[in-house]
């Protein structure tokens, strides 16, 4: 078959099973197979595919339209313009989350600060970081193994030293002196879990389940972070689009903390908080 045989009979199966965006997740598919940018796919839709890759976007064809998502067929996500591995074990790295890490980094520059990304997931959020911020010691926690495993994957691909460590929340953590606790944990109600798109749910419930209302990981965050910090020491989240309102309540209800600044995403949905440490 060509790639333009390949393309189009796969439009028309996701079509058929109504997965958004089809042409650009089957474009993907092929120049992920292929080890190729996009733009030749275009440029030689008339090539013909031999059999070991007809049939690798043939399972990928299949996979998408059981609600995989294209990531975790490809294995790579973009986020702040690093590659980031992805499988079923961490969320995908959202372009939403880039507000967080951009905020962290306009805050303190090149300042050498110690940061702890609690949830880490993927890493995205610790490996930017470090990325960005060279003098800044970065280290990452999760409670799930299999998750660290991709993070430090992640690291080592993108050359940096982050430190990557399993612990329940705060459980496990030894240091007291961070200057900066980021996080973007799970948020979303448990019963709204059921509601997600097919292939959001897809993703781990472990790094979707915020508790009943959502607010579980804020509450332990702003709660137990207080003996984590320096003097001075801020928190930044990420809070999910309805969750403003709640989160101020819960900062202004603590007089250990002044709230500095939220802030909007792209989308114009609330999506960060700032927190400083009195
Ligand atoms: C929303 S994901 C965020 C991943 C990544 N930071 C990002 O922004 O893409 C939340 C992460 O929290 C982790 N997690 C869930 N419960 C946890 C706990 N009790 N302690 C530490 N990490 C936890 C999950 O394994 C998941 O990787």
């Amino acid at each position: 078959m060509t790639i333009n045989g390949i393309v189009k009979n796969g439009i028309i199966k996701l079509k058929e099973n109504n997965i958004e965006e089809p042409l650009l997740k089957i474009r993907i598919l092929v120049a992920s197979v292929l080890n190729k940018p996009k733009e030749y796919i275009m440029a030689h839709s008339e090539d013909k595919l031999d059999e070991v890759h007809e049939k690798k976007i043939l399972e990928g064809i299949e996979q998408l339209m059981n609600y995989v998502p294209i990531q975790y067929i490809t294995n790579n996500q973009e986020f702040m313009k690093l590659n980031f591995f992805v499988n079923q074990n961490v969320l995908i790295p959202r372009s939403d989350t880039e507000i967080l890490v951009e905020e962290v980094i306009n805050t303190y520059k090149n300042e050498p600060v110690k940061i702890l990304d609690m949830c880490t997931g993927s890493g995205c959020i610790a490996i930017s970081l470090k990325k960005y911020m060279q003098n800044s010691e970065v280290c990452g926690i999760d409670i799930s193994k299999e998750a660290l495993k991709v993070a430090q994957l992640n690291a080592k691909n993108n050359n940096v030293d982050v430190k990557f460590k399993c612990s329940d929340m705060f459980t496990d953590i030894k240091n007291k002196d961070f200057d900066v606790i980021v996080s973007n944990p799970p948020y979303i109600k448990t019963q709204v879990i059921n509601s997600l798109d097919r292939e959001v749910k897809n993703e781990p419930i472990i790094a979707l389940d915020g508790g009943e209302d959502g607010l579980y990981f804020y509450k332990k965050i702003i709660k137990e972070a207080f003996n984590f910090l320096t003097d001075n020491g801020m928190i930044f989240l990420e809070i999910g689009y309805d969750q403003k309102d709640e989160l101020v309540e819960l900062i202004n209800a603590d007089k250990r903390y002044e709230l500095i600044k939220t802030k909007k995403d792209l989308g114009d949905n609330d999506r960060i908080v700032v927190v400083k440490k009195v």
